[in-house]
């Protein structure tokens, strides 16, 4: 923790590397934890004392019940998909309303944003991204052609905005001919939840932020997505529509480069890709489909079957360049636990090239592998680092030599208590 510091914990590659639970656990150092890009497409899962939660707007930092929590200018939220989050989480007897504060600049993700996701999808044939469809890449296509709703604009004649916007959408829909679909449920919902939207602390959340840096307090920024997901740095256009990387802090929260302090890149001691795109590392064999039943790498926002392969150096490397990554968290050791050998991807060929570094089309390269002996032993419960086998410290050293960047937390299970800091 870095005081009078924005400190980044970032998904380093596909998404869904257990953001969620390490940001639950980082919490209670913090004064602040703040989203800064993404939306509901997002699925973070938090697991203590039995209970389990998948947060997809709100920050991870909202169960400890003395920290700020903010949803920044970078993100994107559907007030009904925010409301049914929020009412969960006030049902199960968390107090949000003093302490959940939302930016005015944020952007809206209207029902008709997510019918053009689902158009848009349908349209593109071969190419389909296999996106949420919760209208992530609408809502942020117009934010950058300057048509958007923001949360700010609930609290002016919002109505008259909002019919101007819908109908503007549903001339669009018509020349697609995408003219089958039917809102009015999920209207009457949405319009539920900008009224339940009111009852937040709609704010300046730049000011707030850097006021509150200023009195040298602490701000985690949780990131969403990873950087292979990120609208430059990804596998474009098989990408997500937000800069997931460091840089979007800066901008998705209203902070400086120089505020920035720790930068934690997180990752799976394997890979996994949710929807589609190229993914070297992918494996199509009964290995991949082990990993992916002894993981549970189902979406926790779709359920769809999460693609898997083993570790990806070469992404790594590439996302540990563009965040400027300082520690490195690597989670979900122990899914790994049984195998006799593991795998670690060090290049890309193709065509006999061989690259090393993150190609412009990662379309059709092969996977180069480095293969390790297994440690075939449970890290389930192991509470510390001189428990681990050797061939599990191997394993952490090969990596940390691989990518030149210390390893400083590994977790070994789902659960808040399963996490070891070195
Ligand atoms: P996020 O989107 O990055 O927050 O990650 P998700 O919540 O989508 O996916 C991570 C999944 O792995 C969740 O189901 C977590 O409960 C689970 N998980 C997190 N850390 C570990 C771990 O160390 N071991 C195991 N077995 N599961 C973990
Ligand atoms: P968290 O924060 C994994 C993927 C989708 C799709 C592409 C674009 O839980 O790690 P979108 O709906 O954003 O237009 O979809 O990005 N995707 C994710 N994959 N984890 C996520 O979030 C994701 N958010 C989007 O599957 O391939
Ligand atoms: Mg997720």
């Amino acid at each position: 923790m870095s005081k009078g510091k924005v400190d980044a914990l970032l998904g380093i590659v596909f998404g869904d590397e257990g953001k969620g639970k390490v940001v639950d656990v980082f919490t209670p150092k913090y004064d602040i934890v703040a989203r800064f890009a993404g939306g509901p497409n997002a699925g973070h899962t938090i697991i203590f004392d039995g209970k389990k939660f998948v947060l997809r707007s709100i920050p991870s930092g909202i169960f400890a019940e003395d920290k700020i929590n903010i949803i920044g200018n970078g993100c994107v939220i559907a007030p009904d998909l925010f409301m049914a989050e929020a009412r969960e989480l006030e049902d199960a007897g968390y107090d949000l309303r003093s302490r959940l504060h939302i930016s005015k600049r944020a952007h809206l993700i209207l029902p008709t944003h997510r019918v053009l996701d689902r158009a848009y999808e349908a349209a593109k044939g071969k190419n389909k991204v296999g996106t949420t469809g919760k209208g992530i890449g609408p809502t942020y296509s117009e934010k950058a052609s300057r048509t958007g709703l923001r949360v700010g604009d609930i609290l002016d004649n919002f109505e008259a905005k909002y019919k101007a916007l819908k109908a503007r959408h549903e001339e669009i829909l018509r020349n697609l001919n995408y003219t089958d679909y039917d809102i009015t449920e999920e209207e009457r919902l949405w319009m539920e939840g900008v009224e339940y939207m009111r009852s937040f602390p709609l704010t300046d959340t730049e000011i707030e932020i850097n006021k509150a840096l200023r009195e040298g307090k602490s701000v985690l920024a949780e990131g969403a997505q990873g950087t292979m997901l990120d609208i430059d740095h990804g596998t474009y256009p098989f990408v997500s529509s937000s800069n997931t990387v460091c840089g979007g802090v800066c901008t998705g929260l209203g902070v400086a480069p120089n505020s920035i302090g720790e930068v934690f890149g997180i990752f799976k001691a394997y890979s996994t890709r949710v929807g589609a795109g190229p993914f070297p590392v992918e494996l199509f064999d009964e290995t991949g489909d082990r990993i992916r039943e002894i993981g549970h790498e189902y979406g926790a926002v779709t359920g769809r079957n999460r693609r898997c392969g083993w570790v990806d150096l070469v992404a790594l490397r590439y996302a540990i360049m563009v965040n400027g990554v300082t520690q490195l968290i690597m989670m979900k050791s122990d899914v790994l636990d049984t195998f006799s050998s593991i795998k670690a991807c060090v290049a890309y060929e193709k065509d006999g090239v061989r690259t090393t570094d993150m190609p412009f089309d990662t379309e059709g390269w092969q996977a180069v592998y480095d293969e390790l002996p297994g440690w075939q032993t449970d890290l389930t419960q192991m509470t510390s680092e001189d428990q681990f086998p050797q061939a599990f410290k191997d394993y952490v050293a090969y990596l940390e030599r691989q990518l030149e960047t210390p390893i400083t937390i590994l977790s070994v299970g789902p659960d808040r208590a399963q996490t070891i800091v070195r």
